[in-house]
């Protein structure tokens, strides 16, 4: 399956991620692509709320770390830590292992990796990926792909709400 949606705001590309977030079954996983200044970290920052971490407010570009941790809270029922990775400075795969990617897919938290296409040989089949482009300055096209059937439903449920959404504005 797979579907686009266009956003014409940062807000809207974050309600798109925090929608995402929030839908996103523990242990989904989350492959971003996409020029630079796409929208990929603000849509990354959407999904942090809606996973409801502990400190949304922190979600930068992991480029020079690679990998963030936004733990869970553990106060409410639902939330999920979110591992965000970057692959944009990454030489080859190996790097990728170092950090115990493997591990991070098995932690039932919500794992977004920016610059995923940069190392596709990591990636579980069952990934929802998504491909920005950018349409105008404020305008971005979010190309949604899943791999599997838990990335499917997570698609599927995403794009009708969002379209519902939509419909009621
Ligand atoms: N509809 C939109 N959605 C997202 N970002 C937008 C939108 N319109 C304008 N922008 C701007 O585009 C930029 C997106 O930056 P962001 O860091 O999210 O991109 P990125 O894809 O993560 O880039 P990088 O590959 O460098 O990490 C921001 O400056 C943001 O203000
Ligand atoms: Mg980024």
């Amino acid at each position: 399956m797979s579907t686009a949606i266009i956003t014409t705001s940062v807000e809207q590309t974050m309600a798109l991620g925090r929608l995402l977030g929030d839908l996103a079954p523990p242990g989904a996983c989350i492959a971003l692509d996409g020029i630079l200044g796409a929208g990929k970290t603000q849509l990354v920052r959407g999904m942090a709320v809606g996973a409801q971490v502990e400190d949304c407010s922190l979600v930068c570009s992991p480029t020079y770390c690679l990998l963030n941790i936004y733990r869970a809270d553990a106060r409410r029922t639902g939330s999920k830590t979110l591992y965000h990775l970057d692959a944009y400075r990454v030489l080859d795969a190996d790097q990728f292992a170092a950090v115990g990617f493997e591990e991070l897919l098995e932690q039932r938290g919500l794992v977004v990796l920016e610059w995923a296409s940069r190392v596709p040989s990591l990636l579980p089949h069952d990934h929802l990926a998504i491909v920005g482009t950018v349409e105008a300055e404020f305008s971005r096209r979010w190309c949604m792909r899943a791999g599997g059937p838990v990335s499917h439903r997570l698609l599927e449920t995403a794009a009708a709400v969002w379209s519902q959404r939509s419909a009621n504005d």
